[in-house]
C-alpha cells in the first residue's frame, strides 16, 4: 500500500517515521510546500528503514500521490503554548482549501486521514470541500486521548494499557469526554479490578487521570513546543487498520448524521476501521453525566463548524 502525507512538519514526519519503521505499508510519499523540508524529512526517515523494514520513503510533489490508498493531511499550523486547538481553525481552513483539491486531483480514490487541528472541524471541512462520503474522511480524533486514558489507567492499576478497555469520546480537545462508566480492565469493571489489586479509583485519582488526559498536550507543548510522537503513532495505527483490513475498533472522528441530538457533526466515538475506511459505529452506553457532556461537546463543534465559511 502507498500512503501520502501532506505536511512534512513534526506531525506528518512522525507519522511517516512510524509507518516506515512499522513496515505496514510499502511506500510513503511526503509532500510539503517547503520542498526542501519534505526532501530532508524523507531522507532522514529513509535512513532508519534499513534497520527495520523495506518501506520506500520519498518526497515529492502532489503528482507523486497518484495511486495512494490513504493520504494523511497534516498541513497547517499547530498549537503554541497555551493556545487551544480551536484557535487554529481559520489558518488551517485556509490551508485545506488549497490542499484538499490538489490531493483529490491526483488521488481521487484515496481515504483522507485528517491530523491537522482542530481535527474534528478540519474533518468536517474536508468532507465539505471534497464531497467524499463521510466514511472516507477519517479524523485522528481522540485516538491519542484514548491511548493516554488507557496508559494512565494501566499505570494506576499495574497492567498493560492493551488490557485496559476505555474510550475518550467527542471533541479532540477541551470538551472531550472520558467514558469512565463503561471502562474495563480485562473482563472486569474498573472498580472490580481496582478492588482486587487494592488500587481504588478515588475521586482524586479520577481527577488526576482526567487532567492527565485532557491537558496532556498543553503540558507537552509547554515543555518541548509541540506534540508529535503520540499523534504520529496514532495515525500509523489507523493506517495499519486500513492496510490490513483489520476491522479494528478505534476512537476516530467522522461526520455523523446525529450524535446525542446534534445533527451533522464530526467527533469521535468507537468505530470499526477496515480497508474501505470506517465500516460501522459503536454508539457507546453512557451514564447521564457522560451523555450530557457528549451532547455539550457535539453542540460546541456544531456551533464552531457552522461559523466557518468555505
Ligand atoms: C495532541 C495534539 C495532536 O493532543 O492535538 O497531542
Amino acid at each position: 500500500m502507498k500512503v501520502g502525507i501532506v505536511g512534512a512538519g513534526m506531525v506528518g514526519s512522525s507519522a511517516g517515521y512510524a509507518l516506515a519503521v512499522m513496515g505496514t505499508v510499502s511506500s510513503v510519499v511526503l509532500v510539503d510546500r517547503n520542498a526542501e523540508l519534505a526532501i530532508a524529512q524523507a531522507e532522514d526517515i529513509a535512513h532508519a528503514v534499513p534497520f527495520m523494514s523495506s518501506c520506500v520513503v520519498e518526497a515529492g510533489e502532489y503528482d507523486q500521490l497518484a495511486g495512494a490508498s490513504v493520504v494523511i493531511l497534516a498541513a497547517g499550523v499547530s498549537q503554541k503554548p497555551g493556545e487551544t486547538r480551536l484557535a487554529l481553525l481559520e489558518r488551517n481552513a485556509a490551508v485545506f482549501r488549497d490542499v484538499v483539491g490538489n490531493v483529490l486531483r491526483v488521488a481521487p480514490d484515496a481515504i483522507l486521514l485528517i491530523a491537522s487541528n482542530p481535527v474534528d472541524i478540519m474533518t468536517q471541512i474536508t468532507v465539505r470541500l471534497s464531497g467524499l462520503p463521510a466514511a472516507r474522511v477519517i479524523g485522528s480524533g481522540t485516538i491519542l486521548d484514548t491511548a493516554r486514558f488507557r496508559s494512565l489507567l494501566g499505570r494506576h492499576l499495574g497492567i498493560s494499557p492493551q488490557s485496559v478497555h476505555a474510550y475518550v469520546l467527542g471533541e479532540h480537545g477541551d470538551s472531550e469526554v472520558l467514558a469512565w462508566s463503561n471502562a474495563r480492565a480485562g473482563s472486569l469493571s474498573l472498580a472490580g479490578f481496582a478492588a482486587q489489586v487494592g488500587s481504588a479509583i478515588t475521586a482524586d485519582v479520577r481527577a488526576r487521570i482526567d487532567d492527565g488526559v485532557r491537558n496532556a498536550a498543553y503540558k507537552i507543548i509547554k515543555g518541548k513546543g509541540a506534540t508529535y510522537y503520540g499523534i504520529g503513532a496514532g495515525l500509523a495505527r489507523i493506517v495499519k487498520a486500513i492496510a490490513q483490513d483489520q476491522q479494528e475498533v478505534l476512537t476516530v472522528s467522522m461526520v455523523n448524521r446525529e450524535i446525542e441530538g446534534v445533527a451533522d457533526v464530526a467527533l469521535s466515538i468507537p468505530r470499526v476501521i477496515g480497508a474501505k475506511g470506517i465500516v460501522t459505529d459503536l454508539f457507546p452506553d453512557l451514564d447521564a453525566e457522560e451523555s450530557a457532556a457528549l451532547h455539550r461537546s457535539a453542540a460546541l463543534l456544531k456551533e464552531t463548524v457552522e461559523a466557518v465559511s468555505l
